[in-house]
Formats: C-alpha cells, structure tokens, sequence
C-alpha cells in the first residue's frame, strides 16, 4: 500500500508541529507496514507572499497534482500579511476548489487533557461534529442598499440546495452508523429561521429513511449549544449547516480542553478531489520559534488521515500512543502544564508507536 501526500507545513508553529506530524506518520508506515510518499510544498506561506506577491503560484493544482491526501499545518503571520489575505489564498482556496464540503471534527475528552466542563471523565465525551462547508448562511448572495440615508439596509441570503444538504447529511449518517451506537443528532432552528431550517429538517427525516438503523433527533441551535456543555455524553454524531456547524466545531473542542490538540479533516467524500487533514488550531505567533507548540492536533490530524486513507489499525495505533504520552506529566507540553518541548512531545509519541 502506497500513498501520494501532498504536504503543507504553512507558517509559524505549522512549520513546527508539521515535523512531528511527519515524524508519527514515519513511525506508522514501519510499524504497519505501508508507504507515503510524501511532496513538500514551500508555498501557501506568508514568506511565498513576501517574495511572490500572492500565496500560491499560479499553478498550484498542478504543483500538487493527485495526491491521495494533503497534509497541512497552519496559515498565517499577520505582520506580514492580513489574515483575511493569507487566508482567502491558501487555505479556503484549497478548500472550495477541492470541493471539500465536510468539515469533521472529533470531540474526545482524554486523559491528561484538564475538562473545562466540571466532573467530567475521559469516556464521558466522545462525539463527532460534522460540518457542512460550502453553502448555507456563509453566501455572497445579498448587498447593501441606500447607504449613509436613514433607509440603510443589508441583506444576506441562505443558500441551500438539495445536493449540498444531502450530501452532508449522506455523509453524517454514514458515520454514525459505523459507531457503536449510531445516533445522529440535527442542529436547526427552523422554528425561528422559518424557509431553510424547515427545509434542512425535512432533509433530514428524509435520508433517515435510508438508515433504518441510524437513530435520530434534532435540537435547536440554543439548546443544543447549551447541551454540549451541560450534558455532552449524549451526542454521537452531530451534523449543522455552515453557521450552526462552525459555531458547534469550536466549542466541541473547546468543552474538551486545549485548541493544542484538536484535528480536523475537510473531506471530498468521493474522492473526486484531494482532502485535507489539518490540526484545529492556527500559525500562533505567541509561542511560535519556542519549541514549545503542541504537536498533538497536528499528529491526531495524521490520524484521522490514516483513518481517511483506510489504514484503520495504524490511525488506532497513533491514537493509542498519543493517550499512553498524554497521561504521562513529563511528556506533555506547556499547554498541558508539562515542559516537553515540541519536539519531545513528537518524539515520545513515535517511540510509543514503535
Ligand atoms: P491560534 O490558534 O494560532 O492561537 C490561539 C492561541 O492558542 C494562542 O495563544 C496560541 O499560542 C495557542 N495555541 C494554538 N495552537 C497551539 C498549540 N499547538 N500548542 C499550544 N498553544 C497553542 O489562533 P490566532 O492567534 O487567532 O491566529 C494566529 C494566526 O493563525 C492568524 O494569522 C490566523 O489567521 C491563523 N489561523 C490559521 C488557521 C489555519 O491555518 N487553519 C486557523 C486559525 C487561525
Ligand atoms: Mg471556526
């Protein structure tokens, strides 16, 4: 089994925590017996744009080619560069060429990891939040009329179409029903947003037909949001729109503790285009050159790329090791309370691979 990554270490401690990632992966093909074959791009970086005038060449599909998966790290060095800029030109771009209409993230307290939430336990939280990530509330569709009168107004449309709502929910329910106990729980608010969310709802009583064994329910945006935080050991999969998706993203893994170990895939689910598998968190300027960044969202990232790729057992494997390392004080980062360096932190991770 052999792999193509296309790989992006971006700016700041991307460049950082990227290593590591690629240290983990390194450690997992031994292990478990597969190739990657990695490609390394200098580009969608802020030091691109310092010498080229934008962040990716101009033939940047081409540069990267076919790979099976890309591989990122984090965007952004605001002295440099606005961050709407570096964004809007790397990352996005990636993003919505690619068509990468999910955006998956886990929820998973763990070990060694302090629970904003009181009295929770490892085991207590561990749910998926599936985001849909082309459409819905984030449109261009609208404007600004009458501007500087008294009669200012702005206006902004949904979007929803058929396909982009199914496709996510498609997608939602068939992870839910690879957990053990399938539950699939829907964010609307259609009593409030009275076209699209009913809309949204009714999508959704509709492909749960197709999975008769996938159980159901919907909350409204309020509540669901107040119940990840009062009573999160009840979800399993969570799929929302654009907005209600972003908003849910962060707090799930807010709930679980540190932004320093949080991954994320944006996902073509087809395969028609590349995905890409990135840690939650950004270029952190704050700490970035100090050796002192957490690799674990970017090593769980290689994880849930793993996973991606169907190498099951080598995803589980990086997970195993990544609980063995967090449960053990000396090993953790500053964000953790530990003083393991960067690369200490990658480095013990990979041995408990071996
Ligand atoms: P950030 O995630 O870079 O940092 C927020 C806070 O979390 C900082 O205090 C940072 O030190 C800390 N932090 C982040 N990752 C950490 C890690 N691995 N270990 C320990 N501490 C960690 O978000 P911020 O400051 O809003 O943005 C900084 C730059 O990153 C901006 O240019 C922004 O546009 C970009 N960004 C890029 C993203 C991406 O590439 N997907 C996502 C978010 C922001
Ligand atoms: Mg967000």
């Amino acid at each position: 089994r052999t792999y193509d990554i296309a790989v992006i270490a971006g700016d700041g401690i991307g460049k950082e925590v990227m290593p590591e990632g690629i240290r983990v992966l390194e450690a997992a093909t031994r292990r478990y017996g597969f190739t990657l074959k990695q490609k390394w791009h200098e580009f969608a970086n802020c030091d691109y744009y310092a010498r080229h005038g934008r962040m990716m060449p101009e033939n940047w599909k081409e540069e990267i080619g076919r790979p099976a998966a890309i591989f990122f790290g984090a965007v952004g060095w605001p002295d440099i560069v606005p961050d709407h800029i570096s964004l809007w030109g790397s990352l996005l771009q990636l993003r919505r060429e690619y068509d990468q209409y999910v955006n998956l993230r886990p929820v998973r307290l763990m070990e060694g990891v302090p629970c904003p939430l009181a009295g929770r336990k490892p085991g207590d939280i561990d749910f998926w939040v599936v985001r849909e990530n082309t459409e819905g509330e984030y449109s261009s569709v609208g404007g600004r009329m009458f501007e500087g009168t008294d009669r200012e107004m702005v206006l902004q449309e949904t979007i929803m179409t058929r396909k982009g709502v199914d496709r996510i929910l498609k997608f939602a329910f068939e992870l839910a029903q690879k957990r053990p106990r399938k539950l699939l729980t829907s964010a609307t608010k259609s009593n409030g947003i009275a076209i699209t969310m009913p809309y949204w709802d009714e999508r959704v009583e509709a492909m749960a037909k197709a999975y008769p064994d996938v159980g159901w329910n919907k909350f409204h945006i309020d509540i669901l949001t107040a119940n990840f935080v009062l009573k999160p050991q009840i979800f399993d999969v969570v799929v929302g729109s654009n907005l209600f998706g972003d908003i849910l993203s962060d707090l799930g893994p807010a709930c679980t503790g540190t932004i320093g170990i949080a991954p994320s895939g944006n996902i073509n689910p087809g395969g028609e285009h590349p995905s890409l598998f990135e840690p939650v968190h950004g270029s952190a300027p704050d700490i970035a050159g100090k050796n002192v960044a957490n690799p674990i969202g970017q090593i769980w990232s290689a994880a849930m790329m793993l996973e991606y790729l169907g190498e099951t057992e080598a995803a589980a494997g990086i997970m195993t090791a990544v609980e063995t390392v967090l449960k053990q004080p000396a090993l953790r980062t500053r964000d953790l309370g530990g003083s393991a360096s960067t690369q200490a932190c990658g480095k013990s991770i990979a041995d408990a691979l071996s």
